[in-house]
């Protein structure tokens, strides 16, 4: 059987990342709710951890102007060569880029007044070791500022593929379904999390924002889509089976954008700032 829902995405593919900026319009949307939140003062030395591609970082830093310190952590080193790209064209000096493990940060304690992260908390894979580690490179009275996607995300689409697993007999999947809908965090846990590593939360903002498709095939074969979701969606269908439960998902989310006029996704977010005490 084909496989149209296969990955056909390599993160570090040199053509990728040439045009990887169209890719962000999802993370946009996080950074504008962090950079309307995020405090700003004169000469701040700034971390934005998990910049991936640069951003917010390269527009951060030069909203905090010339006189500011910024470093851009990722574990993803093609991001960095692109942001490096995108730092030498644009003329940004007061910008370093690293390569390294939110985890195990190659930075002394103390080394910042601010920290921010713009959806990397929930792609960490051990999260408490990184806030651990923020607290320990913030200043005292430094502080973390992050955006994240929240539970309830894109609730609509997994309202739809909990019936057709339903229908098509594999009710036996729907627990790794809520496991996986589980793994997004909720505003109590992460600022538990917060706390836990140190961290005291002074501000909590969500909204809701949605994403449109025409139908269930657009959205199937969005190319962010498929580079940053379609996987997760599909690890706990069992191999052999995956493409024709695509397929009745795929009907179902046309079936559904038919009687709505549109597929209409929404995702909720927020943004949390804290300080080390
Ligand atoms: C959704 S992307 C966000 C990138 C960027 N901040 C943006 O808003 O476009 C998540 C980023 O987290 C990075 N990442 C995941 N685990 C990491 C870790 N342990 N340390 C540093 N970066 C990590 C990934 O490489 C990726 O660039």
């Amino acid at each position: 059987m084909t496989d149209e829902f296969a990955a056909v995405f390599d993160w570090n593919d040199p053509a990728l990342m040439t045009v990887f900026d169209e890719a962000p319009l999802w993370s946009a949307i996080f950074g504008q709710v962090l950079l309307e939140h995020v405090p700003l003062a004169p000469g701040l030395t700034v971390l934005d951890l998990a910049c991936g591609a640069g951003f917010p970082l390269l527009d951060l830093a030069q909203r905090l102007g010339p006189d500011c310190r910024a470093c851009g952590l990722d574990t993803w080193l093609n991001g960095l060569w692109r942001a490096r790209f995108k730092q030498v064209a644009l003329g940004i000096k007061q910008v370093a880029l690293i390569g390294g493990d939110g985890a195990a940060m190659p930075f002394a304690a103390g080394s910042f007044d601010l920290i921010v992260s713009n959806l990397g908390i929930n792609n960490f894979a051990d999260a408490h070791s990184v806030l651990r580690e923020c607290a320990r490179v913030l200043r005292p009275g430094g502080r973390l500022a992050l955006t994240t996607n929240l539970r309830g995300h894109m609730s609509e689409f997994y309202t739809v593929y909990a019936d057709v697993l339903q229908e098509a007999g594999r009710a036996d999947l729907l627990p790794a379904l809520e496991a996986h809908i589980a793994g997004r965090t909720t505003v109590a846990a992460a600022c538990a999390l917060l706390e836990e590593a140190g961290l005291r939360v002074t501000d909590v903002y969500e909204q809701t924002f949605s994403l449109r498709y025409v139908d269930g095939s657009a959205l199937l074969r969005h190319s962010f889509i498929r580079m940053a979701f379609l996987e997760g969606w599909r690890e706990f269908l069992p191999p052999g089976e995956a493409v024709a439960i695509l397929r009745r998902l795929e009907a179902a989310l046309n079936r559904l954008a038919a009687r709505e006029g549109e597929l209409r996704l929404t995702v909720p977010l927020a943004y949390l700032e804290s300080v080390k005490g």
